[in-house]
């Protein structure tokens, strides 16, 4: 029997819009801790989107380190551009390692959210103003590329939940 030629399945995502609606939740996140800290006795609340927020930032971080980005600076000319996202990343990882061991109420907490919030608002723009469209126009093959992140994606949360399963229970 002929095999299949295999084809992306229908309403699949490419690259960009997988990226760009992880952008747009993320922002949401941000805005929503923003409402948090005008007000009093949220603690809880704020401890776990900011949970959220760093899960959200690490997986979407590495499915453009280790497939996107390579991808996109193998096609175009502008070695500049791709170090600086990297550069950019190592400072979000930074923030995302020091919230990770806080607590809300501890010193700097909300300093640090918000500080990571206006680098990332920064590092999105960047990305949606001026490598996406250089990728667009690489003509790279976005919706392969998307098929990939998006299975890297499930595998990368799937691992995060059953090591915070694991941490949950080594506390309890
Ligand atoms: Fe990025
Ligand atoms: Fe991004």
């Amino acid at each position: 029997m002929a095999q299949a030629k295999p084809k992306s399945a229908p309403g699949a995502k490419d690259a960009i819009s997988i990226l760009t609606e992880d952008h747009k939740k993320v922002k949401t996140m941000f805005t929503d801790f923003e409402k948090l800290m005008n007000s009093e006795d949220n603690d809880e609340e704020k401890g776990a989107l900011v949970e959220k927020i760093c899960e959200e930032l690490t997986v979407h971080t590495q499915i453009e380190e280790q497939i996107f980005y390579p991808a996109v600076r193998a096609a175009i000319d502008d070695d500049n551009l791709m170090d600086e996202a990297d550069v950019e990343h190592a400072g979000a990882k930074e923030l995302i390692a020091q919230l990770e061991e806080m607590e809300p109420g501890d010193d700097h907490y909300d300093a640090k959210v918000t500080v990571l919030g206006e680098n990332i608002d920064h590092h999105v723009k960047e990305e949606q103003d001026e490598m996406f469209p250089k990728a667009k126009k690489a003509k790279l093959d976005l919706a392969a590329l998307g098929a990939q992140m998006l299975e890297r994606k499930q595998e990368l949360q799937a691992s995060g939940r059953a090591s915070a399963a694991k941490k949950k229970a080594s506390v309890a």
